[in-house]
Formats: C-alpha cells, sequence, structure tokens
C-alpha cells in the first residue's frame, strides 16, 4: 500500500464511523449485559461528531485524529469517549508534523494509542476491557512489520489478534469500568469496548487491504 495521506486518514474515520453506526445496536447490547446499556450510542455520537467537524484534506493526519479526540471528549460521557479520545489524541501526538505515514507510523500510531487508554485508564491485560483487543493487535502488527510483512498483512494479522482478543474476554472477570461492579456475574460476557477495538483494526485492515 502507498503511504496513508490525509485523505486515507479522513476516508478511515469516516469508515470507521460507517462501522460503528452499523453496529450500534449491537455494542449497546453488548453493554446491557455488563454495563449501562450505551457503548454504540456514546460511539455513534462521539463519530457523527467528528464527522461533523472534520478539518478539510489540506490539514496533516495528526490534526485529523486531533479533531477526533475533541469530538470524542466532548459528546461522548462515560469511560469509553475519554478512553478512546486520550487514545486519538495520543496517536496525533505520535505523528505530529508528518504529511503522510508510511506502515511504521501506522503502527507508532496504533501503539501510541494504546499507551494513552492504559495510561489514561490505568489499564492492564485482563481486565476485560478494550486493551484485550488492542495491546494483542498491535503486537501482531509489529511483528508482522518486523517480519518484512506489506501494511495489508500487518494490519490483517493485527484484526486477527484482535478478534481473538475481543473473544478471549468473554470469560474474563471485569477489574475496570462499570462491568467490574458486576464482579464475577461479568463473566460469560463479551467486552463492548474490545469489540469496538475490534471493529477499529478490522476497519484498518479491510481499507489496507482493499487499495492492495
Ligand atoms: N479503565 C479502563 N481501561 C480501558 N477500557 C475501559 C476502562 N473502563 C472501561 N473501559 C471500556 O469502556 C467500555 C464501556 O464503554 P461505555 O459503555 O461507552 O462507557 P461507560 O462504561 O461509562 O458506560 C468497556 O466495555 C471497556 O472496554
Ligand atoms: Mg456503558
Amino acid at each position: 500500500m502507498a503511504n496513508a495521506t490525509t485523505s486515507d486518514v479522513i476516508a478511515f474515520i469516516e469508515a470507521y464511523a460507517g462501522v460503528v453506526a452499523e453496529h450500534k445496536r449491537e455494542l449497546t447490547k453488548l453493554d446491557s449485559a455488563i454495563g449501562d446499556a450505551d457503548h454504540g450510542e456514546n460511539l455513534d455520537r462521539g463519530f457523527k461528531a467528528a464527522l461533523e467537524r472534520m478539518p478539510g484534506d489540506d490539514a496533516t493526519p495528526a490534526e485529523i485524529l486531533k479533531a477526533v479526540a475533541m469530538a470524542l471528549v466532548s459528546k461522548v460521557g462515560g469511560a469509553a469517549g475519554p478512553l478512546y479520545g486520550t487514545a486519538f489524541l495520543r496517536a496525533a501526538a505520535a505523528i505530529d508534523g508528518r504529511e503522510e505515514l508510511d506502515t511504521a507510523g501506522i503502527v507508532e500510531a496504533l501503539d501510541a494509542g494504546l499507551a494513552g487508554v492504559i495510561s489514561r485508564g490505568k489499564t492492564e491485560l485482563e481486565d476485560k476491557t478494550m486493551v484485550d483487543a488492542w495491546s494483542p493487535a498491535v503486537d501482531a502488527a509489529k511483528e508482522s512489520l518486523e517480519g518484512g510483512a506489506e501494511c495489508s498483512e500487518g494490519l490483517a494479522s493485527a484484526a486477527a489478534a484482535a478478534e481473538e482478543g475481543m473473544k478471549a474476554t468473554i470469560p474474563l472477570v471485569a477489574r475496570k469500568g462499570r462491568a467490574s461492579y458486576l464482579g464475577e456475574r461479568s463473566a460469560g460476557h463479551q467486552d463492548p469496548g474490545a469489540t469496538s477495538t475490534y471493529y477499529l483494526f478490522q476497519t484498518l485492515a479491510d481499507m489496507a487491504g482493499s487499495d492492495g
């Protein structure tokens, strides 16, 4: 794949906003089992707001991600808005000033986003959160990049790892967020945030795969 330009980053945000809208009910249903039944609505509201205030393609990729972060932080209450907001903000900082992103740059942004969630959420692996999908996805992307894989291949393996991580949240007992209030009763349900994170990586993989 050629380097990702600002237009590609905008196209990614548009695509992910569409995926979130499409899966809004499913995400909210997952949250109704172990939370307060708003995860789909929260993200849908946040990404719709992000689309409304999207800068033009004369902005840098970092400026696009920063605008998304601001929309998420200001429009989405609860845990996931500020957490995804922090992720997009940290991702923006990691690629600040660059006009285009090569594969390594994309992975840097994803890695910085993960670090943002972890520091803001004080999250560890197996807390039954979005980190359980995000962290293995970044590991898989790094590993395939180091092995010399193409961007599309690296992002496909990241999405596969995110999906596996998402499914692996099912048996876990939540230690963070609202689901943790349920204690042992949170086991047996897939984490909504890990699910929306899987969709994020799947959207990236689909985009990278479709333009070669
Ligand atoms: N400390 C945390 N670190 C990482 N992710 C978290 C944390 N707390 C909650 N989450 C994620 O947020 C998701 C819930 O998001 P959402 O329903 O939108 O917010 P809220 O829990 O405030 O209603 C959870 O499924 C989980 O993945
Ligand atoms: Mg919720």
